[in-house]
This record gives C-alpha cells, sequence and structure tokens, in this order.
C-alpha cells in the first residue's frame, strides 16, 4: 500500500506549477471540411492497453455498437483493499470505446445503480442532445435505459463520465475511455491509456460521506490514495528497448492536478484535449488538471526500468511542505539491439487564423449565503440557470477568465475546442486544441474558443465539488446560417 500519501495537503492550490515549457503555436484549427466519407477500407485500430475494449456488435466498418452498463461493483483496487464502487461493465477505469473519425457510435447504455445517471462524453463535438447535460435529457432513471448515437468528428483521447451528482459518481468509480483514431495517426510498438486518479479511502474500503467538510467545499475532494488505471498498485507493464509508445494520459480525479515526469525514458507531448499536435515539444513536467488529456509519445533508449511519476505536496516531519514523488507505472525495458522507430509526423490539419468575432469575461468567485453555505459562482451566479452568452456558430470568441478566488479553477467548456493564448504567462505557453484550461489561483487565463457547435453547452469548473456548489452554467450557440 505504498501508495497512500503520508500526509496530504488538501490544497491543490499548493501544488508547485512549474508549468509546461512548451512553445506557442498560432491559432490552430482542426478543418471538417477534410473529415470526407470516403467508403473505408477497414482501418485495423491498434490494441491499446489499460482496460478491456468494449466489443463491437455492429458488422459495419463504419458503426461502433457497444452496451454499456453502470452497476455496482466491488473492486480490488489491491491486494489488500477491496471497495465498493460504481463502475461501467464492472471494470475501473471502464471499458475502452474504439472508433475511428466519422464513425457512428451507438451504445446502448444500462443503469443498474440504485440512482439516476447521465453518461456525458468529455470533450466529443456531438450534437447537446446525446451530451449527457442534465440540461438536456433526463437523468436515466434507476433500472433504466437511454440510447446514445452520435457521430466522432475528430481524432483525439477523450473519456466518458456521469454528470448526476458528478462529484460522487465520479469519485465512486464511473469513467472510462473512448478513443478516436485518425487515418494519419502513427504507428507506435505500443498504445496505452493511463487514467490518473486520486480516491479518499479508509483502511476498510469505504469513501468519506461527501461534501461534508470545510476543505472539500474550498478545494475540492483530494484523496489520500493514487489510483493508476483503477489500482492502488503501480501500473507494470513490459517493453524493448527501442520501442516507442503512445501514451494517452487523463486525469478524472474530483480535484487533485497531477504534476508528472519520467526517468529512464524520454517523452514528449504529441497531443491534447483535441488530438495530435502541430508541432510535438519537450517538458521535463507535466501539469495535468482534472479533465484535460495529454498524449505522450516514450522513447526506451536504454534496457532496465522506465517509471513515471507524479510529485504531490506534502509535509514532512517538521511539518514542512516539501514535494514528494509516487510511482505510477512502471516499464520492465528489455534489452534489444533494435533502434527506435522513427515516427514519421503526419501533417495535422489545424491552422486556421480566425478574426475574433467578440470578447467576454468569465469571472470565478466564492461566496457565503446567509445560512453560510459555500457558493461557487461564474459571473456572480451559483447554478446559473440563464445562459452566460449567447453566440452563433461559427463565432470566435476571446473570454477572458478571471480567477478571483482562491484555488485553482481548471474550466471546462462542453462541445467546443478553445486554444489557449499565450500572454506572456509560463503557465498558459500551450499548444493545441482543450476543452479544459487550469486558471490559477488570482490569475488570468484567455482562451480563444471556436464555436463552431450549435447547442446548448455546459461550461463549468472541473473541480467536481466547485461545480456541485455552484460553477457551473451553460454557453449557447445559436445555429448559423
Ligand atoms: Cu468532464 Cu461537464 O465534464
Ligand atoms: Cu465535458
Ligand atoms: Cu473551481
Amino acid at each position: 500500500m505504498r501508495k497512500y500519501f503520508a500526509l496530504l495537503i488538501a490544497s491543490s492550490l499548493l501544488f508547485a506549477c512549474g508549468g509546461e515549457d512548451s512553445q506557442q503555436q498560432d491559432t490552430v484549427f482542426v478543418d471538417e471540411t477534410d473529415q470526407t466519407d470516403e467508403t473505408s477500407e477497414e482501418q485495423v485500430l491498434p490494441e491499446i492497453w489499460g482496460a478491456p475494449a468494449l466489443e463491437d456488435e455492429n458488422p459495419d466498418p463504419d458503426v461502433v455498437e457497444v452496451t454499456l452498463r453502470a452497476q455496482e461493483t466491488s473492486v480490488s483496487l489491491s491486494e489488500e483493499l477491496d471497495a465498493d464502487m460504481y463502475t461501467y461493465n464492472g471494470h475501473l477505469p471502464g471499458p475502452i470505446i474504439q472508433a475511428k473519425v466519422g464513425d457512428r457510435v451507438i451504445v446502448h447504455f444500462e443503469n443498474e445503480l440504485p440512482e439516476a445517471t447521465t453518461v456525458h462524453w468529455h470533450g466529443l463535438r456531438i450534437s447537446d442532445e446525446m451530451d449527457g447535460s442534465p440540461r438536456i435529457q433526463d437523468p436515466v432513471e434507476a433500472g433504466e435505459s437511454f440510447e446514445y448515437d452520435f457521430v466522432v468528428p475528430e481524432a483525439g483521447s477523450y473519456w466518458y463520465h456521469p454528470h448526476v451528482r458528478t462529484n460522487e459518481q465520479i469519485e465512486k468509480g464511473l469513467y472510462g475511455l473512448l478513443v478516436v483514431h485518425g487515418e494519419d495517426d502513427p504507428e507506435y510498438d505500443a498504445e496505452r491509456y493511463l487514467t490518473i486518479d486520486d480516491i479518499l479511502i479508509d483502511q476498510n474500503g469505504e469513501l468519506p460521506g461527501f461534501l461534508e467538510r470545510r476543505p472539500e467545499f474550498m478545494h475540492g475532494r483530494t484523496g489520500n490514495a493514487l489510483l493508476t488505471s483503477g489500482s492502488l498498485n503501480v501500473a507494470e507493464f513490459e517493453a524493448e528497448q527501442g520501442d516507442v509508445e503512445r501514451w494517452r494520459l487523463v486525469n478524472p480525479a474530483n480535484a487533485r492536478t497531477m504534476s508528472l515526469s519520467i526517468e529512464g525514458a524520454s517523452w514528449r507531448v504529441i497531443g491534447t484535449d483535441g488530438g495530435l499536435l502541430e508541432q510535438p515539444y519537450e517538458t521535463d513536467r507535466l501539469t495535468l488538471p482534472v479533465g484535460q488529456r495529454f498524449d505522450v509519445e516514450v522513447t526506451y533508449e536504454d534496457e532496465g526500468t522506465a517509471t513515471l511519476f507524479t510529485h504531490v505536496l506534502v509535509r514532512d516531519e517538521n511539518n514542512e511542505v516539501v514535494e514528494d514523488a509516487f510511482e505510477l507505472a512502471e516499464a520492465s525495458i528489455s534489452s534489444s539491439d533494435k533502434n527506435p522507430r522513427q515516427i514519421e509526423w503526419p501533417d495535422v490539419q489545424t491552422i486556421d487564423q480566425r478574426q475574433v468575432d467578440d470578447e467576454q469575461v468569465i469571472e470565478f468567485d466564492v461566496r457565503q449565503t446567509v445560512s453560510g453555505a459555500t457558493e461557487w459562482t461564474l459571473n456572480g451566479e451559483a447554478n446559473a440557470q440563464d445562459p452566460l452568452f449567447t453566440f452563433t456558430e461559427g463565432d470566435t470568441v476571446r473570454i477572458r477568465l478571471k480567477n478571483n478566488a482562491g484555488p485553482e479553477h481548471p474550466f471546462h467548456l462542453h462541445g467546443q475546442f478553445f486554444t489557449v493564448v499565450d500572454d506572456g504567462r509560463d503557465w498558459t505557453d500551450q499548444p493545441g486544441l482543450k476543452d479544459t484550461v487550469l486558471v490559477p489561483g488570482q490569475e488570468e487565463v484567455e482562451i480563444i474558443a471556436y464555436l463552431d457547435n450549435p447547442g446548448r453547452w455546459m461550461a463549468h469548473c472541473h473541480i467536481l465539488e466547485h461545480a456541485e456548489l455552484g460553477m457551473m452554467s451553460e454557453i449557447v450557440v445559436e445555429p448559423g446560417q
């Protein structure tokens, strides 16, 4: 049980945010017009390590049809610890749904939980009716089912999770992986999808009550145990010297920003929330806020062991705040004289400089109600029922995200992509398309959002307790001409 933190600091605010030393790119955008539906010769999808793949029940090569069940499951988190969790199809993380760009995905969803839920497809630019937003879709009641049916427009590493009592349901284990493969995706020796989560759990495998303590209201629920791909154990796998792998990383934690590094191998960042980067970049430390994804390319130059760490601030015996490294995954690399394969970087079609049509501000704040409850607000409103903004399809909007209150807020917008604009600070120097961005305490971040997907879209803080306590709103994109 080496992954229990000795003494945790509740605040992710205290996380050392070195930022990613990455290079800034011009505004990028996926060009949809090139995604034609040429009758595909059957593209063989790579196997992805990290969770079982969901079986495709439909023989049509362009339709992925699967059955997904949310259920109560006793999960063995390690040899010594079982816990009563929620899972999709009995597995933590939930199974991988694999598709190709342009595929139709049909998900027969069955809710076997004792409570209502929905499934949200985080990052996918699909129709809002299929987005799992309880503002649009009536939650699927206990024992009921629902058919999700959508077309996946862009390649990338996505994930799915509920959007009802989200802080509890995700913490209990309801999250899974969805990968959309592009036609030009580079080939690797192996692909892995790692979920890097933390949960709050006691020695008996019980999850303490939700939203009962002030630190949880303030900073979100940070855990005392790290779960890599659903296990308290270090994830172990084998590789060969000279192998080059693609790792897709997602942080499904309620609140904790992960700060990742690798030893014994080299890596570079090749993809973000919105798919492959035009230009991969090197970094030592990868900051992975909740909700976000990064794809990294890992090269094993030497035999031996490669280790993935996350760095956490803890208190030492003298009550000093120090950074400690926790091991998440370990590759045993056998010796070989093979040279690392040369990855020919595809021509990622993203460039599309667009004129900004509108500028807006979203302010993140907190207040106490008269009864003493904590409310987190977006532009002064908690759980606003009216949209924050109404835009028109095709609008390009510069949005300034102003964090006026304490801890960091990972801002997430459903159904659209945005880029983070460089404003001179290290931590905004992030290329690529995003659906989530970290807005550090008392700081401002500027994004440019490409509102190309009409509908009603949730906009919220992905610290799930903040969202639950009010930091949740909606942006409307009206259909254009
Ligand atoms: Cu991960 Cu509202 O989303
Ligand atoms: Cu989402
Ligand atoms: Cu927040």
